[in-house]
């Protein structure tokens, strides 16, 4: 795809997602189907982010992340909400940065090549709608400036749907 193109290298990190957010504006486009834009979103983080093994979506139902659009080797399908890196930022609601997975108590091993990994979690209105999970064989590949980056890859990925549809698929329970 012509939008789709690898980045420079990077003046810095910020510079990086910088470009990914617009490329992302140009792939989406009007797009508001949520399973296209996030199919799509996988593939740049994929093809854009240096050094990462995996990027995909899990997406709430009910007391569960279930198993979304993503890159990588094929990956666990169901994860309870508090349950490893994954469950635990939904739960919270918050960025996660796991400098290193064999540290992360109850981390779920899906790739054993994994060391480090990050997860953002998708919040409408409060609430979790998924979370957007990315791992790395290298350990602290992530740091700050990538909890802001892909902060505001997640936000222009719900931007691009209406609010209208966007699913609702976690229930009272998976927000407690
Ligand atoms: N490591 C994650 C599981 C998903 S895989 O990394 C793709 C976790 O602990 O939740």
């Amino acid at each position: 795809m012509e939008t789709l193109t690898r980045a420079e290298p990077a003046r810095s990190k910020y510079a990086l997602y910088q470009q990914i957010c617009e490329q992302m504006g140009e792939l989406l486009g009007d797009e508001k189907n949520f399973v296209a834009n996030a199919a799509n979103t996988t593939a740049l983080l994929y093809q854009m982010l240096p050094d990462v093994n995996w990027v995909g979506f899990y997406l709430a139902e009910g007391k569960e992340l279930v198993l979304g659009p993503f890159q990588g080797k094929p990956a666990c399908v169901r994860i309870p909400f508090g349950k490893g890196v994954c469950g635990t930022a939904a739960a919270q609601r918050k960025t996660l940065v796991v400098p290193d997975v064999s540290r992360f108590r109850g981390h779920i091993a899906c790739d054993s090549a994994s060391r480090s990994e990050i997860v953002v979690p998708l919040l409408n209105w409060g609430k979790v709608l998924g979370v957007l999970d990315i791992d790395s064989a290298s350990l602290d590949r992530f740091d700050e400036e990538d909890r802001e980056g892909l902060e505001s890859v997640v936000s222009v990925f719900l931007a691009a749907e209406s609010t209208n549809d966007l699913p609702d698929l976690s229930d009272d329970a998976a927000e407690s």
